[in-house]
């Protein structure tokens, strides 16, 4: 593109950072997350001029593919999944000639060796010196025997600075409750020390999530009024359209609860209520998080009727078309009982936020696909312009995480023309047309910042284990609760018990 021609903010949006010379391994290759996430992010990062020149992947999975038949594949579903196309055939090339397959099970250490040689060869034919990022896009259940392996057959090095490296990262969940993820935090450190592991949480690598903080540390005017004395209430929604598609199993065993609120929601909540970090560093960063989760107040086994709302969705319509009922989908109990939509009222006991409730709803078969976090303002405190009602009362500020991402502020205006008529407008910012660029995917971001060594936006053992205390106590009481979760038509916003929820406190989930 001619420089002249480029949209003036789009310039801000180049990157200099490129990753260390590097071979990949990635253990569940032939997965959903590796078709449709990241061999579509890594060549996005080629084709952005970011990724190391001595790089290499190799795809490990049980399937057997050949080398060419594993690139042939990947090539269909880069073209398919990138969120720029159309594929461009000299950069896929060149990404695709450090592209191998090693066809194993995680059972079996000779297919460790096989790896290890397929990883010297790329040192060899690609120049990666010898470092190893390992990304494991497997369940956790597997996890500790890719672990042990690693191990057994040689194949993790941390020798120091400028000596070769060997990194980790993680797929959530991690683990499957608290018990399960101290376990594997135990079995991941005694192979790798805590600055090799990354676990990722996708939503960390979101542009409008980390904007989070530039907005509220960036800027002079939110900090003083963002607390108990100006906010009556935060909401988080973290709606999806979709159900649960092909991963009924995974489903079955996961839920909303361990899906969507573990990690996401509790980032989400985090970013929203911590402190100012004392830099811009990733235990700096991570240490106030980790302290607003250890703030939130825990919800009881015996309080979850009163504090939470479990939903699954029942036949509906999803765009025009009808939808199935969860008990309906593949692999999935025909009397099930997992939640596939939550709500949840919290309180962040601390002296920022006393008082304040934080209330979050998650769900598949919602009506739309939409991530916002708003903040409501307390009422005016005298009606000078008539009384107003509802939405007109409070001021919100909505940061729209996606789509369409960007921030509003709701407030009143005067209506053109006699009297003091008052109506409520907003004042808008959007990425799309501020910056002229869509941002890049979540992944992207995230696979280059673990080539370069930054873990800011990875999550910390500490910070796994305090949201899994918070949601395992919540996951008991779900256990113990006698009757099915309340059903929800598939395409509505949930069931009318999240409504009343937050009914109940006179107050009402935004419109969306
Ligand atoms: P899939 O079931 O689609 O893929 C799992 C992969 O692991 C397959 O390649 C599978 O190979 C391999 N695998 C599992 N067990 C073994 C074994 N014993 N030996 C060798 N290979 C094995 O899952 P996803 O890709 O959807 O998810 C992977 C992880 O990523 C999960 O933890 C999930 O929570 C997380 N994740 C997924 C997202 C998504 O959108 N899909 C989003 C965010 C996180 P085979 O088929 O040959 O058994
Ligand atoms: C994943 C969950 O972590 O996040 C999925 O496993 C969910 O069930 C997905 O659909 C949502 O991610 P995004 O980026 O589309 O909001």
């Amino acid at each position: 593109m001619n420089p002249s021609s480029e949209h003036p903010f789009s310039q801000g949006l180049r990157t200099e950072r490129v990753g260390e010379p590097c071979a990949m391994v990635i253990f569940g290759a032939s997965g959903d997350l590796s078709h449709r996430k990241l061999l579509p992010a890594l060549y996005n990062l080629s084709l952005s001029g970011v990724l190391p020149a001595n790089f290499a992947v190799v795809g490990f999975a049980k399937d057997e593919f050949s080398q060419e038949s594993y690139r042939t594949e990947m090539k269909k579903a880069v073209a398919e999944h990138s969120r720029r196309k159309p594929l461009d055939e000299e950069v896929w090339g060149d990404f695709a000639a450090g592209l191998d397959y090693v066809s194993g099970s995680f059972e079996d250490l000779a297919s460790f060796q096989k790896l290890k040689a397929a990883l010297e060869r790329a040192d060899q034919e690609r120049g990666t010196r010898g470092n190893r990022l390992f990304y494991c896009a497997v369940p956790p259940s597997v996890m500790p025997l890719i672990l042990k392996q690693l191990s057994a057959a040689g194949l993790v090095q941390n020798r120091g600075k400028g000596k070769p490296w060997s990194r980790i990262i993680l797929e959530k969940p991690f683990g499957h409750d608290t018990e399960s993820a101290r376990e594997l935090n135990a079995c991941v450190h005694e192979v790798f020390a805590e600055s090799q592991v990354y676990r990722i949480d996708h939503y960390l690598g979101k542009e409008t999530v980390q904007n989070l903080m530039v907005f509220r540390f960036g800027n002079s005017i939110f900090e003083p009024i963002w607390n108990r004395q100006f906010v009556d209430h935060v909401q988080i929604t973290a709606a999806e359209d979709i159900g649960v598609e092909r991963r009924g199993a995974y489903y079955e065993e996961a839920g909303i609860l361990r899906d969507m609120v573990q990690n996401h929601l509790m980032q989400l909540l985090s970013l929203t209520a911590m402190e100012s970090p004392v830099a811009m560093d990733a235990d700096a960063v991570r240490d106030e998080k980790v302290k607003v989760l250890r703030a939130i107040r825990p919800v009881l086994r015996e309080e979850v009727q009163q504090y939470t709302v479990r939903g699954q969705y029942a036949r509906g319509a999803y765009h025009g078309k009808a939808a199935a009922a969860y008990r309906e989908e593949e692999r999935v109990a025909k009397d099930s009982r997992m939640a596939t939509f939550a709500a949840l009222k919290l309180y962040v006991d601390n002296w920022r936020w006393e008082g304040v409730p934080f209330y979050l709803r998650t769900g598949k078969r919602l009506p739309k696909r939409v991530t916002e976090i708003s903040v409501h303002f307390q009422r005016l405190p005298h009606a000078l312009f008539g009384a107003m009602q509802g939405e007109a009362a409070r001021n919100v500020l909505a940061i729209r995480i996606q789509p369409d991402e960007g921030i509003s502020m709701r407030f009143n205006s005067k209506v053109p023309g006699e009297g003091m008529r008052v109506r409520t407008v907003n004042m808008d910012f959007r990425y799309g047309q501020a910056f002229g660029a869509e941002p890049p995917e979540a992944y992207e971001r995230l696979l280059l910042d673990s080539m370069i060594g930054d873990a800011t936006l990875f999550t910390r053992a500490d910070e796994v284990d305090t949201a899994w205390r918070l949601v395992t106590e919540i996951l008991e009481g779900w256990k113990e609760w006698p009757s099915d979760p309340s059903f929800y038509e598939a395409g509505s916003w949930g069931p009318q018990a999240a409504e009343d929820l937050i009914g109940a406190d006179g107050r009402h989930w935004r419109r969306l």
